[in-house]
């Protein structure tokens, strides 16, 4: 059984803590908040049976939790990921993992010194049909990849920490990094940007951004679009030379298909769980990973979490 320490009790947190209920291998067993009565709110909502922590340096200090999962806005995953490990704790951080490749560098660093297991809660990673997709391609059920595209916008341009700077806000960094973690997983790591364009508040917040990336043989072409003002229809599509394959919802797949050249539906597949339950599965990789004397998740190992990083920095300088 893994032992789950939340810190930070947010909008996340407490659907992640709801989707764990029905996991018996999975627990969560401390919750830490900066204040008092609202961790103890939301362990009364969200996990009854957790010890309630005041400060997250107490959960981290804990040796009631096994694995600290880090749910605070994105400019505070690199100090909180850090003090974690200082205090010997394996961690699921969410993303985008760090603000920099710099960071993910001195995170995995300081991991790797002490033994423990990080992984990048990239839950879409995870999911059971997203593997399904890998192993149609490594099937060559469409062939070679020959384009990828994919959109990801929700209307939540009101959310405070998107629209904070100081708390790591925007488009890209909210919505952009599963974009790009899609590309990476159907495009393969040998890729770089080739173009973007954002549409910037006066305060460099990017509401929409719109990128392309091109394998580095030239091979495969890569079209993304991210906002956080409109509900988009958030489909993925993988263009091969023998096929395609649609994918819907590209944030929490619902359903997956491969169509012949000519649109011809071969085989499609919906999710069995619905929406919110989606979440155990990066806790259930964690816990076998960890069980095994793992210190990477065989779903997000630690050079595609920098890869990532890598490539938001590129995205980022060049809006
Ligand atoms: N995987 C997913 O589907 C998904 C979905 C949404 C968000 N996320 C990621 O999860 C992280 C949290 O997002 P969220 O939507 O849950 O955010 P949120 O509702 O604002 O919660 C963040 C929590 O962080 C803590 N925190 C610490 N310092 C803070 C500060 N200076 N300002 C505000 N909060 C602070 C607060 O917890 P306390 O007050 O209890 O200390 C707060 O409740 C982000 O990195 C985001 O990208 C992932």
């Amino acid at each position: 059984m893994l032992r789950v320490g939340i810190l930070g009790c947010g909008n996340i947190a407490a659907k992640v803590c709801d989707s764990l209920k029905r996991n018996k291998n999975v627990v969560v067993t401390g919750v830490a908040s900066r204040e008092r009565s609202k961790a103890k709110k939301f362990a009364a909502a969200h996990c009854p049976d957790a010890k309630v922590f005041t400060g997250y340096e107490k959960l981290a200090k804990s040796d009631e939790v096994d694995l600290i999962y880090i749910a605070t806005p994105n400019t505070y995953h690199y100090e909180h990921a850090i003090m974690c490990i200082k205090e010997y704790k394996n961690i699921l951080v969410e993303k985008p993992f760090a603000m920099s490749k710099a960071e993910a560098d001195s995170i995995f660093f300081e991991a790797k010194n002490r033994g423990l297991f990080v992984a990048e809660a990239m839950w879409t990673s995870y999911l059971p049909l997203h593997k399904q997709v890998l192993e149609w391609i490594e099937k060559g059920r469409i062939g070679a990849v020959k384009y990828v595209t994919a959109n990801l916008g929700y209307d939540i341009w009101n959310v405070p920490r998107l629209n904070s700077t100081v708390l790591g806000g925007g488009s890209y960094m909210d919505l952009g990094v599963y974009t790009t973690n899609f590309a990476l997983s159907f495009m393969g790591d040998d890729i770089r940007v080739s173009r973007v364009f954002a549409r910037q508040l006066s305060s460099g917040i990017d509401r929409d951004t719109t990128y392309s990336m091109e394998s580095e043989d030239g091979s495969i072409l890569g079209n993304f679009y991210v906002t956080m003002c409109a509900d988009t229809d958030r489909d993925g599509v993988i263009v091969g030379e023998r096929g395609k394959i649609r994918l819907s919802n590209i944030n929490n797949y619902r359903r997956i298909a491969i169509y012949a050249p000519n649109d011809t539906l071969l085989e499609e597949i919906v999710a069995e769980e619905d929406y919110d339950h989606s979440y155990v599965y990066e806790f259930e990789s964690c816990a076998k990973a960890i069980a095994s004397g793992l210190i990477q998740a065989p779903e997000m190992p630690w050079s595609r979490t920098v890869r990532i990083c890598q490539i938001n920095d590129t995205i980022r300088s060049m809006m």
